[in-house]
């Protein structure tokens, strides 16, 4: 199975999405392995963001990662990386479809409600900077209720 990071930013936790977050891929089928609760520092932006280090709306993007604590959580299940990040949708709010979660609640290519790492190598290094092994749970799942025999 495969694992993806996803965060909700500041702005999730400041729009009260947090529960409405966790319930779309709680009902997906997807299963949550590790979660936390933390302040984002200037030294783990600069890393998480370093490539859009020399963008313009780099520190914009700074501050709107750190005026609140941010959700983050590991999401298991079959090619997860691309489940979530099809339901996280477009970064640019305007532009992300309806049913994706930032079409739903979200106007802004910034205060855009999730992060979701966007490549099965990207998610594995970005669970690690977000969790240390002892925070991801390996608590036994029925995967039956999720998938037929044959694709487990
Ligand atoms: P990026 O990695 O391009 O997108 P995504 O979050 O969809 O993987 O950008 C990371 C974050 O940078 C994005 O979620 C919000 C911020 N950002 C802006 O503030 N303005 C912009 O114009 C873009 C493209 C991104």
């Amino acid at each position: 199975m495969e694992q993806t990071l996803v965060l909700i930013k500041p702005c999730g936790l400041e729009r009260q999405l947090v529960g409405e977050v966790i319930t779309r891929f709680e009902r997906r089928g997807l299963m949550l392995r590790g979660m936390k609760m933390l302040q984002m520092t200037d030294e783990l932006i600069n890393i998480h963001y370093a490539h859009l280090r020399e963008k313009s709306f780099f520190e914009g993007l700074k501050e709107s990662m750190q005026y609140a604590p941010v959700i983050a959580m590991c999401w298991e299940g079959k090619e997860a990386v691309k489940v979530v990040r099809d339901m996280t949708g477009y970064t640019n709010g305007r532009k992300a479809v309806p049913g994706t979660i930032r079409g739903d609640y979200s106007m802004s290519s910034q205060q855009n409600i999730v992060h979701s790492s966007d490549s099965i190598d990207t998610a594995r290094v970005e669970i690690d900077r977000f969790f240390r092994p002892e925070e991801i749970f390996s608590y036994k799942i029925h995967w039956r209720q999720f998938y037929a025999t044959d694709e487990i």
